[in-house]
């Protein structure tokens, strides 16, 4: 096993500290949350909030009933990854394409726990990871231009289609220094559904596992 799987691991069997009986959580999607959903068969959940069509069907699968958001109202812990994590806790999401999902259970959520491997942690967001961005299929030649406009270079993600049918355009060099502020800029663009840029919605608890253990970062 690579050190960066044992990593998620350990992230993954700290977040289980945040989990109690009977209740629903709120669950995340890619490779860290795998590592979660195989232990959650530990726990006694009354049932789960599935960020995507994936970990739904993962969940499932172990038996955990899947309620609806709707349903549900407002969740106590959300437990998710991410694919960048700046130093206030404002994440990068979506390289798994689920962002807009993501990002509505975690503001349903009061608390958002995110698991990470060390290689998670940067100084600024969007310099290494582009931004996700999600837009209406017939708006991305349009927000194609706006991002440039903004001094991102966006790349269709091509043959891929999200839970709600929409494309993504990853989007290189924007200027994320104000993390915040580039969320707001981002969703004023007309046809662009949500990005990945998770600073209102940022995390509350940073599980960040290295080869010293697992660092629990509030803030
Ligand atoms: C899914 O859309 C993403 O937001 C993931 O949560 C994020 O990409 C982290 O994924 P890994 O745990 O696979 O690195």
């Amino acid at each position: 096993m690579s050190d960066q799987q044992a990593q998620k691991q350990a992230a993954a069997k700290a977040a289980l500290q945040y989990i109690e009986d009977d209740m629903i959580l709120g669950v995340g999607t890619g490779s860290t949350v795998n590592c979660l959903i195989e232990l959650l068969p530990s726990v006694n959940l009354a049932g789960a909030v599935a960020s995507s069509q994936v970990t739904e069907d993962k969940l499932r699968a172990l038996g955990i009933e899947i309620v609806d958001l709707n349903v549900a109202g407002t969740l106590d812990v959300y437990i998710d990854g991410a694919d960048e994590v700046n130093p206030e806790l404002a994440l990068t999401k979506g390289g798994g394409g689920a962002l807009t999902r993501e990002k509505i259970v975690a503001a349903a959520s009061k608390q958002f726990v995110c698991m990470i491997d060390e290689s998670k942690t940067v100084d600024v967001l969007g310099r290494g990871f582009p931004i996700p961005i999600e837009v209406l299929p017939q708006a991305r030649s349009y927000v194609a231009r706006q991002l440039a406009a903004l001094g991102g270079e966006p790349v269709y993600r091509e043959g891929f289609v999200t839970d709600y049918g929409n494309v993504i355009l990853d989007t290189y060099d924007l200027d994320v220094s104000d993390a915040a502020a580039m969320e707001q800029t981002l969703n004023n663009i007309v046809g662009v559904v949500c990005n990945g840029i998770f600073a209102a919605n940022r995390a509350d608890v940073v599980l960040k596992a290295s080869s010293a253990g697992v660092e629990t970062i509030t803030r």
